[in-house]
């Protein structure tokens, strides 16, 4: 894992910015997924926006992530922290709601085999935009 000090990015960032998972390139269709997050970067000005499909587990189980889906304006460090953040919370059939919510931007960074340190702050980024989706399922639109 590299130490953050010099700007070499890991093989894993590498593969994820070259062949980013989950990216939504096209408008979601109306009724495709039922929350939307969008966040922008202060340090940058660079924008996140996410989509995330929920499917409910019944009982006290709560919800589990079915589906997410993104697209930004950023940096290689954003693209390939949201990738493997999309895949992390979806593998295996998804995670809940609140095991996504647990995971860090630092999380998101040993996964990637680390990242440049003036880059931590696009990793966060991916986790913004899901609490911020997270937060809008919450306070369905009632209008
Ligand atoms: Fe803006 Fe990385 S520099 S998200």
């Amino acid at each position: 894992m590299k130490d953050g000090t010099d700007w070499q990015y890991s093989d894993i960032v590498k593969d994820h910015f070259f062949h980013p998972r989950n990216v939504l390139l096209r408008d979601p269709k109306p009724g495709e997924f039922d929350a939307e997050g969008v966040v922008g970067a202060p340090a940058c000005g660079d924008v996140m926006r996410m989509w995330v499909k929920l499917a409910p587990l019944g009982g006290v189980d709560g919800v589990k992530i079915k589906k997410l889906k993104w697209r930004t304006f950023g940096c290689a460090s954003a693209i390939a922290s949201t990738s493997i953040f999309s895949e992390m919370v979806t593998k295996n059939g998804g995670l809940t709601i609140e095991q996504a919510l647990k995971i860090t931007p630092q999380d998101i960074v040993k996964e990637l085999g680390g990242l440049p340190k003036i880059k931590i702050h696009c990793s966060i980024l991916a986790d913004q935009a899901f609490k911020e989706a997270i937060k809008n399922y919450k306070k369905p639109d009632v209008s």
